[in-house]
């Protein structure tokens, strides 16, 4: 009998998580379905508005927000939700001594979406210590995390989760996650670094000294072809399961970075670390960061130990922003 995803997370961490992830994973196979009908649906293409990220929410982003924040927002053990679709944080003011607050990307690379390429889900779970808050709670470090797990839906449809006890991935099989694999471990080193090259002329030269050296061997010994998904959760799952390296320098647009802290680099961070890999903001361990605000963005270098330490010893001499 295959193991499911709430029998591995409470084995190893109790109900209470397990129950957290198991809705996160039932949203997620609604999800999937409205990602495998959205062409039928007409649910493809933008909603008509901007959130909050100054971006054009994507139908499909309003979509997987409802669900997600459906799902988890009635369990009893949840204070406080923080979405990337959502302007403020949503507190349950019913129930602020409920022990988790959940942060999520519901639809990560949505500029793929029309394009039928891997999209996906991040989920951050934070435990509230006691006498504070959901909101507190949410802006805590992500060496805080309790959990952090993320959904790629492609050609098939996997679950990747930590909880700070290995990583372990899930394959969706007639709506249910089931253990695919566990204690993940990220390559010492890999073949691949991922970034939009089309950004480089914007950014510090340090990035572009450091992709040039990684590109010709001269970084850490070894060539790095190039690959890039557009899709964070698939450029980060190539580079878990392969090696590498992923970066999003600031831009001239996104002088911080493009993608968000809580519910994007943190969770990713995490299971990155627990996979033996790396990850930093170009100088600072990306887990040790203090968010000001729940969609603070942050560069982001991220990926295997012997690249992302070499790119980070470079971009370390270089001045900060
Ligand atoms: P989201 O769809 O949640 O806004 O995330 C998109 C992010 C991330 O998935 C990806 O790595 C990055 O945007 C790609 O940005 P560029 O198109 O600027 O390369
Ligand atoms: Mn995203
Ligand atoms: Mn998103």
């Amino acid at each position: 009998m295959p193991t499911t995803l709430f029998q591995h997370v409470q084995h190893r961490h109790g109900s209470g998580l397990a129950e957290v992830l198991q809705a996160v994973a039932a949203a997620a196979v609604q999800v999937e379905q409205a990602l495998r009908t959205a062409g039928l649906a007409d649910v493809l293409g933008t909603a008509g508005y901007e959130n909050i990220q100054g971006e054009q929410q994507q139908k499909l982003d309003v979509i997987a927000n409802e669900i997600l924040s459906a799902a988890i927002g009635k369990l009893p053990t949840v204070a406080g939700l923080v979405s990337e679709e959502d302007d403020a944080p949503v507190v349950f003011a019913a129930r602020p001594d409920a022990p988790y607050v959940v942060l999520f990307d519901p639809l990560d690379g949505s500029s793929n979406l029309d394009v039928n390429v891997n999209v996906g889900t991040i989920v951050s779970v934070q435990t509230r210590p006691a006498g504070t808050d959901a909101v507190t709670a949410a802006l805590q470090a992500g060496s805080q995390q309790t959990a952090a797990l993320y959904v790629n839906y492609g050609p098939s449809t996997l679950l990747v989760y930590t909880a700070g006890r290995g990583v372990h991935s899930f394959t969706l099989s007639s709506s249910e996650f089931v253990l695919a694999a566990e204690d993940l471990r990220m390559p010492a080193s890999g073949p691949y670094y991922s970034l939009n090259e089309g950004n480089l002329a914007e950014s510090d030269p340090a990035y572009t000294s450091a992709v040039a050296g990684l590109r010709d061997g001269s970084l850490t010994g070894d060539r790095h072809g190039s690959r890039y998904v557009g899709s964070f959760i698939a450029d980060f799952h190539r580079t878990l399961l392969k090696g590498g390296i992923f970066l999003y320098p600031p831009t001239k647009k996104n002088p911080h970075g493009k993608l968000r802290l809580l519910y994007e680099a943190s969770p990713l961070s995490f299971v990155a670390e627990q996979a033996g890999g790396a990850a930093t903001d170009g100088q600072e361990r990306i887990l040790d960061l203090l968010p000001a605000e729940p969609h603070v963005r942050t560069p982001l270098v991220i990926g295997s130990r012997v690249e992302v330490s070499a790119v980070s010893d470079m971009l370390a001499g270089s001045p900060r922003e």
